[in-house]
């Protein structure tokens, strides 16, 4: 069932041009500029009268709704709150009727988001979920939802389930924003053409698994890794980090690039490989000043830019490129060399891949 692949969790990286193509399939009508999600029309009023959004999740599923934050304060102007579960359920949180909950949640399953819902219910307010498991016990206890029908992931690492909640999320967005007014029909359009363009732009992405292999091949002894990024690449620097520790047993932190100056920059020295998101839209002059402030302490940097980039590629030892897309979607588009990363790593190092250690696929207890 691995279909050739080594491992559930490659054919899984593997799959996500087709598990993006299914999430958004008969969801998107281009011609007519629509995004289609009963779940979102059925409570339009209520969702786009929100005064604040909360979104509840762990783990990766946690890092698609820091993410979602950013679309949806972008394109949508409602306020955001990004919390993980367990912190949200114990903490004697405000929530009032006026606010909408996303919870989000790859198995439906997961114990503490299960628990922020019923909390989140009990105060009144309005719980939407995005589950991938169908039928799941999240899908039932939330009032309304949308599937990311990403196919069953195995691995316990989530890959396809991370990139398929961040399109259900972008579609969630647009469709409000579509019906908020606060988008052209052109800029719809072009969101939507974008949108579609993303398999293709995921499986050339793919194609930089051998050079990936090589730099994997370099860096996996290594006891520790740093991951920055700013802005939409914020989460997938953690995101990225997150997959290295559990897979590979690497110490691996995610951090926003500005934030370095604020004290991990004191962990730099010529043996610490730093993973750089610097792609082209979003930030790229202040990523490329961060990039300096690490050169000049020696670290050896591992960039992923747009194709063509060669600022980046002067003071990098490594880059990755990648296709350009808009800033909002880069996170579907960056991820993926990451995901490799930790991939290759985990393998040469002899560890379960599927299967980490200390981890299971549902964390159903608390
Ligand atoms: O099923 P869920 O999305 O609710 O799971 C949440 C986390 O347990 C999950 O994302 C976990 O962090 C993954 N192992 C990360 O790869």
């Amino acid at each position: 069932e691995k279909n050739g692949y080594d491992h559930f969790m490659l054919k899984e990286i593997h799959e996500q041009p087709d598990a993006i193509k299914d999430t958004y399939r008969g969801r998107l009508l281009l011609n007519d500029g629509i995004i289609k999600m009963a779940g979102i029309e059925d409570n339009i009023e209520r969702l786009t009268s929100a005064q604040r959004i909360i979104i509840v999740a762990c783990g990766t599923s946690w890092h698609a709704g820091l993410v979602a934050e950013y679309i949806f304060e972008d394109l949508i102007r409602i306020p955001v709150e990004v919390e993980y579960a367990s912190e949200f359920r114990y903490r004697n949180p405000v929530i009032t009727p006026n606010d909408v909950v996303i919870a989000i949640s790859q198995s439906g399953e997961t114990a503490d988001t299960l628990a922020a819902i019923k909390l989140a219910k009990e105060k009144g307010a309005f719980v939407f979920g995005v589950c991938n498991v169908v039928g799941s016990s999240i899908a039932r206890e939330t009032h309304a939802g949308a599937y990311t029908h990403a196919g069953p992931e195995i691995g316990v690492a989530s890959t396809k389930a991370f990139t398929t909640q961040i399109t259900v999320l972008s579609l969630i967005a647009l469709k409000l924003a579509q019906f908020k007014g606060m988008l052209s029909a052109s800029q719809l359009r072009e969101y939507i053409a974008e949108m579609e363009a993303i398999p293709a732009k995921v499986e050339e992405c793919l194609k930089v698994d051998a050079h990936v292999k090589y730099i994997s091949s370099m860096y996996k002894d290594s006891p520790n890794f740093l991951y920055l990024g700013r802005g939409y690449n914020f989460p997938v620097a953690l995101e990225g980090a997150l997959k290295l520790k559990e897979i590979s047993y690497i110490h691996a932190e995610g951090y926003p690039a500005a934030e370095m100056k604020h004290g991990p920059i004191a962990l730099i020295d010529e043996h610490m490989p730093v993973v750089v998101i610097a792609t082209k839209r979003g930030h790229y002059e202040k990523v490329l000043s961060n990039i300096q402030e690490i050169k000049s302490r020696k670290a050896k940097i591992i960039a992923v830019v747009t194709k063509g980039d060669t600022e980046v590629r002067e003071m990098a030892d490594h880059v990755i490129e990648v296709p350009e897309t808009l800033e909002g979607l880069t996170p579907l588009i960056t991820t993926i060399p990451l995901q490799l990363l930790s991939y290759h790593i985990a393998v040469m190092r002899e560890c379960n891949v599927d299967q980490p250690r200390n981890l299971a696929k549902s964390v159903t207890v608390e």
